[in-house]
């Protein structure tokens, strides 16, 4: 089976070497979703064309994290931490997880903005899971000092060595970044999105109709792949495409004015 996909801009060609590959009874529905997934693709191309012309150039290239050195204790920056152009995420996370109210689990503190913007909200408990001594003496120590009246908990380490312990909750809001290469090869190269790792671990820990929220490096939208996979672990999903003012010297690697924020609900 052969298509082609004739544009000014470029050429798709597509061909189907094995007659058992998408063989459904009737020819006419092999025709049918095959040249949905062409026309599909091809959408995709053109929003990529568009979104691609507001790029800023930034200072990293995804080399740039080869060879990077060990981060679960490093002493960061604020901004190393995390950019200042990332809190409408923040914004849009914490609202998304806190919708419910109930005990809420965070994985990573970092400078506290999105635990700051939880405590906004009317919770019953609020648990953070954070590796890095650091943070925990430069930041997350003094935060809590000026949240005295409320249920805050630490647990101290790597979610991936704590979070058997934990229970269940009723929102979940995953906020790490790689901690070495191995990880960066992983969790981005490797990975539809940065989260995935987590999502078993999330939909274990979510009770009943509790939400699970986290970005995604994606510009307007979730791809197929992503869909595919939230649908394996939750019962549906809410999108909000959030606007950001993207330094043109941004140092992540992230070079568009949008990102995506997921609520998923288990
Ligand atoms: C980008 S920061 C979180 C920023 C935070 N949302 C804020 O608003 O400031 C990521 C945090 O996750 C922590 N972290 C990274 N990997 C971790 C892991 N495997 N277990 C626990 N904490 C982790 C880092 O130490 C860092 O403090």
């Amino acid at each position: 089976m052969k298509r082609l996909k004739r544009t000014e801009a470029y050429d798709v060609s597509l061909d189907i070497k094995d007659d058992h590959f998408i063989n459904p009874p009737k020819e006419t529905q092999r025709n049918a979703v095959v040249n949905r997934a062409l026309k599909e693709f091809c959408a995709d191309l053109n929003a990529l064309n568009e979104q691609s012309k507001n790029f800023v150039p930034g200072e990293t290239s995804a080399n740039d994290f080869v060879g990077f050195t060990d981060r679960e204790q490093a002493l960061l920056s604020d901004q190393e931490i995390m950019e200042d152009w990332q809190i409408p995420l923040m914004e849009a996370m914490a609202k998304a997880i806190t919708r419910g109210g109930g005990d809420i689990l965070e994985v990573g503190f970092g400078r506290g903005v999105s635990a700051d913007m939880i405590q906004k909200y009317s919770i019953d408990s609020h648990t953070i899971i954070e590796c890095n001594d650091n943070v925990i003496d430069e930041y997350f120590n003094s935060w809590k000092a000026t949240y005295t009246d409320k249920d805050i908990r630490l647990v101290h380490g790597l979610w991936q060595d704590t979070i058997d312990d934990l229970g269940r909750y009723d929102g979940i809001l995953f906020h790490t970044y790689p901690l070495n290469e191995d990880e960066y090869m992983e969790y981005v190269n490797a990975s539809i999105t940065f989260a995935e790792h987590f999502f078993s671990y999330a939909s274990e820990h979510l009770k009943p109709g509790g939400s699970f929220t986290y970005f995604s490096n994606e510009i307007q939208s979730l791809s197929r792949e992503h869909q595919h996979l939230l649908l394996k672990y939750f019962s549906s999903f809410n999108v909000s495409v959030v606007s950001l003012k993207i330094p043109q010297n941004v140092k992540d690697t992230w070079w568009a004015d949008s990102m995506v924020v997921i609520e998923a609900v288990k």
